[in-house]
């Protein structure tokens, strides 16, 4: 094997030599001049109490709010008789809305495109059904990618913004135009198939290295994340065909950073919500391999800035200037700055950065392998990472902008570079934290679940839960409260909550100023038809035909439209209007005088809320099939040879980009 990998390597420095400047756009510029930062600071600081979102931030959601949003209600809710409203009397104080699309790889990408289609006023059958247009009334979308060990939020989020707010049709399988889909046919880490030394995928190898090292060579260490962020970039971002796959003529999204989506039409229109995407990080020089505690500070990023609005740091930095150091808010000199190191793919792949994870040899990561196979893998990559000499390489590397703030409470005060790593790695799987932050005033908030905690790949509620111990003992100066739920996955399953749509908060004590957001969960589950199902495939399933993509997307699209009626196997015709009563609640709740709970949408809560003192059974949700039933077979008997290729194929990339480098 390391007779081929020497071979490789060799052919790599030929291709390097020539270079290619398309695929070098992902270096960041280093070294240039620093704003005048006594009058336009890089850094804000705040206390939880003097919390205020960025002046951009305020101005974009209030535009948002009294230009565009106003009509999509209309546009979505007609008059509102449906629902036993006046629209004209709701429109004086609409909620503000937030949508969460949680992380799990290729299988959360894919249930986030199929949730967000149901919600589409673009997609006809949505629109007619009368979900169709909920997607349009949002102000926020929170995404995260997801721990890997248990089978992507951020990876659809951010694909849906850099492929300007492309329907779901267009973004997945593309359009034949600008639109090239997501090409999830081609592996992600071997796309040219299981022959690692074939070709095409040497040559795969080769552009993906040739970005990560023009990075490097700026002075700024980066780590398998920035490889594993090129790969991600040839899928979710716009510019990579299956024409120009294998060649170096197009950037494959190298150079495209998240703070310039400000000046996107689709922005400067207020036309779409603000996305925020969620990392989480390891403190420096601390060894935390898989689960981050939870007073771990959480960082997130805006279209504006980065930083944590955890109590303990409470501050954020400029977007642009992301990668520059900071010392107490000052750049180590006048040309100390850097620009350009906020890729769009870099983003994506922070917040999926779980390679630390793959290093707990502890844990058995791969479902279906044995601990001697997993314990053999955990060993080969932490021998390849031990000959790695440099920074932290499990993990992404982010020079702080936070150096020597907030001595007293920021645990990484006095660390000169941030090791951040995935979103969920502290359970909480669902972004939920960006739509908390007290100042941001979200009212009501659709959480998309598909992290896969059961053996057969569902969500178990282990992620809200997860959500609700931190705030409660990490962030109640900083943050809303959350809605009462079960207390334990247990209770989450045996009420049958992980298997369809549900409401928590529905009557918060006080109506003027409701104590927490009304909150729908609403997890990926099996077909309420009671038909096999296909969107629980395992999170390490790193391709899909197009065939399957197809039939998850549908089997998403019509659970996400159809709720649940009690004891049958039928779609519930009146919950598409529910949804409707559920997105005008809070408002409704807020006005004065108070406008009361219309009897149509009593009915709804009575069916769709979670009630503490008559919980509900799964016995309600009669014939649900819970054991994957996808076009591809049972996942890890056909796919055991894709897995370790794939697993060797990372190493062997590793060894390229690292060891040679
Ligand atoms: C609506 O979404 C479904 C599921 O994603 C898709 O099959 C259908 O083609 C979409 N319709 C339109 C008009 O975009
Ligand atoms: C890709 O998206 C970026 C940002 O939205 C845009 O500027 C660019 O024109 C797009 N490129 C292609 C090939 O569609
Ligand atoms: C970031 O800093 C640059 C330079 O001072 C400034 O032009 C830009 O507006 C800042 N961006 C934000 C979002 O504050
Ligand atoms: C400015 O700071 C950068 C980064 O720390 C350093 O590489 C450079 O040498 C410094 N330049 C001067 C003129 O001190
Ligand atoms: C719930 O999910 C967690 C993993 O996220 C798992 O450890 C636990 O065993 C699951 N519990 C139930 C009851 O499914
Ligand atoms: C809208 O809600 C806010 C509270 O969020 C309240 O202060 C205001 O009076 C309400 N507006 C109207 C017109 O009722």
């Amino acid at each position: 094997m390391f007779s081929s990998l020497l071979l490789c390597l060799l052919s790599s420095r030929d291709v390097f030599a020539q270079g290619t400047e398309l695929l070098k756009l992902y270096a960041p510029t280093t070294g240039s001049l620093c704003p005048d930062i006594t009058r336009n600071p890089l850094l804000r600081e705040f206390t939880p109490e003097t919390q205020a979102l960025h002046p951009r931030e305020s101005t974009y959601i209030s535009t948002r709010e009294s230009t565009v949003i106003p009509k999509a209600w209309e546009d979505w809710l007609g008059t509102g008789s449906q629902i036993g409203y006046d629209v004209s009397v709701l429109s004086k104080n609409f909620s503000r809305v937030g949508i969460a699309f949680s992380g799990g790889g290729f299988r959360a990408a894919q249930y986030s495109a199929g949730v967000t289609s149901a919600l589409d006023a673009r997609n006809s059958s949505a629109k007619s059904a009368g979900t169709g247009g909920f997607l349009q009334v949002a102000s926020y979308i929170s995404g995260l990618s997801g721990k890997l060990n248990h089978p992507c939020g951020s990876w659809f989020t951010g694909s849906l913004y850099l492929n300007d707010f492309a329907t779901i049709p267009e973004l997945v399988h593309g359009n034949g135009k600008d639109r090239t889909g997501w090409l999830l046919d081609l592996g992600l880490f071997l796309p040219a198939g299981l022959n690692i030394l074939d070709d095409k995928n040497t040559l795969f190898f080769q552009s993906v290295v040739t970005s990560v090292v023009a990075k490097s060579s700026t002075g700024i260490d980066t780590s398998i994340t920035d490889a594993w962020s090129r790969m991600l970039s040839y899928h979710f971002l716009n510019q990579t065909s299956r024409a120009n796959f294998f060649t170096d003529q197009s950037s494959h999204g190298a150079g495209q950073l998240w703070s310039n989506l400000p000046r996107n039409p689709m922005f400067e229109e207020y036309n779409v919500p603000l996305p925020l995407i969620v990392f989480d990080s390891r403190p420096s020089g601390v060894k935390l391999d898989g689960y981050t505690p939870h007073n771990i500070p959480v960082y997130e990023v805006s279209p504006f800035e980065m930083g944590s609005w955890d109590p303990s740091l409470s501050a954020m930095a400029n977007l642009t200037h992301i990668g520059t150091h900071l010392s107490n808010g000052k750049p180590d000199n006048d040309t100390a700055c850097v620009t350009g190191f906020d890729q769009a793919g870099f983003v994506i792949g922070t917040s999926s950065s779980l390679f630390n994870i793959l290093l707990d040899k502890g844990q058995n990561l791969f479902e279906g392998w044995g601990e001697k196979d997993s314990a053999a893998l955990g060993r080969l990559i932490s021998m390849l990472l031990a000959s790695i000499e440099t920074r932290a390489k499990d993990v992404a590397n982010w020079p702080s902008p936070f150096n020597s703030i907030k001595s007293n409470t920021y645990i990484d005060t006095n660390a000169r570079w941030l090791e951040l790593i995935d979103g969920g790695l502290n359970l909480e799987n669902v972004p939920l934290g960006p739509l908390l932050v007290n100042s941001r005033g979200v009212d009501f908030i659709l959480a998309a679940d598909a992290s896969a905690d059961t053996h057969d790949s569902w969500p178990n509620g282990t992620s809200p839960i997860n959500t609700i111990l931190r705030l409660n003992n990490i962030l109640p100066s900083s943050h809303k409260k959350f809605p009462p739920i079960p207390a334990t996955p247990d209770d989450f399953v045996s009420m049958g909550l992980n298997t369809r749509p549900t409401l928590f908060g529905c009557d918060p004590a006080s109506t003027s100023n409701p104590e927490y957001p009304l909150v729908l969960y609403l997890p990926n589950a099996p077909p309420l038809t009671g038909e096999k199902p296909v969107s629980n495939s395992n999170t390490f399933k790193l391709s899909y035909s197009s065939h399957h993509t197809h039939l998850f997307l549908d089997q998403v699209h019509a659970n996400t439209i159809g709720g649940f009626k009690p004891g049958t196997n039928s779609p519930d015709p009146d919950w598409p209007k529910c949804l409707q009563c559920a997105a005008v609640d809070r408002g409704r709740m807020k006005l004065s005088p108070a406008v009361p709970r219309s009897e149509f949408c009593t009915k709804c809560f009575k069916q769709y809320c979670y009630d503490p003192a008559n919980p509900q059974s799964v016995s309600q949700l009669p014939n649900r099939v819970l054991k994957f039933g996808g076009p591809d077979g049972s996942f890890f008997e056909e796919h055991k040879a894709v897995i370790i290729g794939v697993s060797v194929g990372g190493a062997l990339f590793f060894i390229i980009v690292f060891a040679c480098w």
